[in-house]
């Protein structure tokens, strides 16, 4: 359980925004901001539904001139092992098709999970990458409904460097959302808490009624063998982003 001071700052970290629409408005100025001030730095970004409209407001503002998104370098936060770029639902193509292409972003600036390859090799490759780049500086990142963040799954490996992870039950059912079918994933590849926690700037957001119970767990404090979130809680460049929907009793 978290005492009161430790929730009081945690409030102080918590933005509630009226509705989805608000929040996506709040994330995408944050991250347009911190861009502005950071050239040069490894930005990670998580796929998943809840923050595509952030990435479609960061394109708009670099249209209307307030961020040049490609003054930064990108690291792809996950991917499901055996997806690429022509399954719908990969990581890959959400992010692709949502941002890296919209948004310019050239090759030599970003670099992806491939769910194609062999994992192991993909771990290597991905931890090389952050590490010739000074380290993840930012990550903007979601929730899943069993608490993960990337595939940090509940009991995944706490290492150093990205993780080869078997996909928990919720995950799985959970994924169907995405793809517009079921196939079989088992295993994802992921960048590990450990080096999420080194970054200096992590943006957590959650959206929608479905969000409410896991965003009560890991603001209540769960143990990280549960809700994988709650790593987060200690971090003091943490802001937790909620709409209405997500924030359940938070005022
Ligand atoms: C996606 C990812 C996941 C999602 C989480 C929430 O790259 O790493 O942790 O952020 O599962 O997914 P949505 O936003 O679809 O509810």
């Amino acid at each position: 359980m978290m005492d009161r001071s430790a929730r009081a700052a945690l409030d102080a970290r918590t933005v509630v925004a009226p509705d989805y629409d608000a929040l996506c408005d709040k994330v995408a100025a944050a991250t347009s901001d911190w861009i502005v001030r950071h050239p040069g730095s490894l930005v990670c970004l998580a796929a998943g539904d809840t923050p595509l409209p952030v990435y479609h407001r960061l394109v708009a503002r670099q249209q209307a001139g307030k961020v040049d998104l490609s003054s930064v370098f990108y690291a792809g936060l996950d991917e499901w092992v055996g997806l690429g770029r022509a399954d719908r639902g990969s990581c890959l193509q959400v992010m692709s098709d949502g941002f890296y292409v919209p948004a310019g972003i050239p090759l030599d600036r970003r670099r992806v999970f491939d769910g194609l390859a062999d994992p192991v090799a993909e771990c290597r490759a991905m931890d090389q990458w952050i590490r010739a780049r000074g380290g993840i500086r930012f990550t903007l990142l979601g929730i899943g409904l069993n608490g993960h963040i990337g595939f940090n799954e509940p009991g995944a490996p706490d290492q150093d460097g990205s993780i080869v992870v078997d996909l928990d039950d919720t995950t799985r059912a959970v994924s169907a959302k995405y793809f517009g079918a079921t196939l079989p994933v088992r295993q994802g590849v992921s960048v590990s808490a450990r080096s999420l926690l080194r970054a200096e700037t992590v943006l957590l957001m959650a959206s929608g009624a479905k969000k409410a119970p896991i965003v009560e767990r890991l603001r209540s404090g769960a143990p990280v063998r549960e809700v994988p979130a709650a790593r987060l809680l200690d971090h003091p460049g943490l802001r937790l982003f909620l709409d209405r929907d997500a924030a359940g009793s938070v005022s």
